[in-house]
């Protein structure tokens, strides 16, 4: 290894106190492979984890470059390359290593520049999030098909004999007594419930989007702006959002349904006020982040989603037994809730090839979305209307 210490590390707040700690201690510490690569891909340094990863010892590592283990093709190679020329740190959620030392291996690979040592990167792996990332996104998408078979049964099979029911209905009503007729209305006023329901249904159908550049922070003003005059009007609404967000690749109107739906649950999570007391609130927010890329299911196309849309509040929580079942239609824990919201925004995001995610616990719930850009060379001109 032509050094086996680690890179100098910033210098750590006093505030954490204590004695500087052993850099080359934590290194070895990490439960994840972390190499530090030169501009010619020459390991300068190994840790432990990355010892057992790359089967070679740190002193056989240090007489290797990348390019001995893995062929000149592998991505991985890129990704470093973008880290150098941007000089800003990438993550790649769906990598594969394979060469015949290394077998295969599905790795998530974070790789950052060190400004300290040009030319240099550090890389972190972990292995087998590939398949992780692909279960969550096929639960999802899981959820979101499980839905739209549903849609499109109950639009046909029911809307059409239901509107004859409310018709026959209104017609008993003419000639009916006073107490018939409260019947009447009753089946009326249930009638329309249905087809309320099964119209929300209907917005799972499998329709392909036509997607245009999209201003992400017209949209949540929008949304703020609709929540803020109905059914948020006694909450907060603060905005954190990054400026010089380019236009998310999308629908206007799927974003504002989607975005809709969650400032909704957060304002009914948070009721009265926030968790413990606190006064309520949502907190939308926006964020860049280079190179989140992820893997299309079954197609093996790759999006970049490098746009970043949160809600987030400081209600309850999400129960912990929900979770698990938070985007699939029909889950819900509200009186009169049809449990179709999360569902729907499940599948609207899949209509962008985007990700959802959501991270809770007690006084901070956050449903963080991850969107597509427009593609090189579309029209940037964001679409307001
Ligand atoms: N921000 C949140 N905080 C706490 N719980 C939440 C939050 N968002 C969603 N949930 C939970 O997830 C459940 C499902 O939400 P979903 O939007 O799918 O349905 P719903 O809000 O119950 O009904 P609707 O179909 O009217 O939206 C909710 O009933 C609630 O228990
Ligand atoms: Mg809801």
């Amino acid at each position: 290894m032509r050094s086996a210490k680690p890179p100098e590390a910033a210098a750590m707040p006093d505030s954490l106190g204590a004695a500087p700690p052993d850099q080359a201690a934590i290194l070895a510490a990490m439960p994840l492979p972390a190499v530090v690569l030169d501009a010619q891909s020459r390991f300068r340094f190994a840790n432990p984890a990355a010892e057992q990863f790359f089967a070679h010892s740190q002193s056989t590592l240090g007489q290797m470059a990348l390019d001995d283990l893995l062929p000149p093709d592998n991505r991985l190679f890129g990704l470093m390359a973008q880290v150098r020329r941007s000089e800003a740190p990438v993550a790649d959620h769906d990598l594969t290593l394979e060469s015949p030392r290394l077998r295969r291996h599905g790795v998530s690979a974070y790789c950052a520049p060190l400004p300290d040592m040009p030319g240099c990167v550090v890389l972190t792996l972990q292995d087998g999030s590939t398949a992780a990332m692909l279960d969550r996104q096929m639960h999802f998408l899981g959820a979101a098909r499980g839905a739209t078979a549903m849609a499109a049964m109950l639009a046909h099979e029911i809307k059409n004999p239901l509107s004859g029911i409310r018709g026959a209905a209104q017609l008993l009503e003419h000639g009916a007594s006073e107490a018939d007729r409260e019947l009447c209305t009753l089946i009326q006023e249930e009638a329309d419930r249905i087809r309320k329901l099964v119209d929300r249904m209907e917005m799972f159908s499998d329709r392909p989007i036509a997607p245009r550049a999209v201003n992400i922070h017209s949209v949540l003003g929008h949304v703020r702006r609709v929540a803020l005059s109905g059914f948020a009007c006694h909450l907060r609404i603060l905005e954190e959002y990054d400026p010089s967000l380019p236009p998310v690749w999308g629908d206007r109107d799927q974003l504002i349904q989607v975005l809709l739906n969650l400032v909704k649950n957060a304002a009914e999570a948070v009721g009265e006020g926030g968790w413990n007391g606190a006064p309520g609130e949502i907190v939308l927010g926006t964020a860049y982040h280079h190179g989140v890329r992820i893997a299309v299911p079954g197609t093996g196309e790759r999006v970049h989603l490098p746009l970043t849309v949160t809600v987030r509040d400081n209600g309850p929580g999400i129960p912990e037994a929900m979770r698990a079942v938070l985007f699939e239609p029909f889950v819900t824990s509200k009186r009169g809730g049809q449990g179709l919201g999360l569902a729907l925004v499940a599948k609207l995001i899949a209509n962008h090839g985007g990700l959802i995610e959501c991270d809770s616990r007690p006084g901070r719930t956050v449903f963080r979305l991850s969107l597509p850009a427009p593609p090189p060379g579309q029209d940037m001109t964001e679409t307001d209307e």
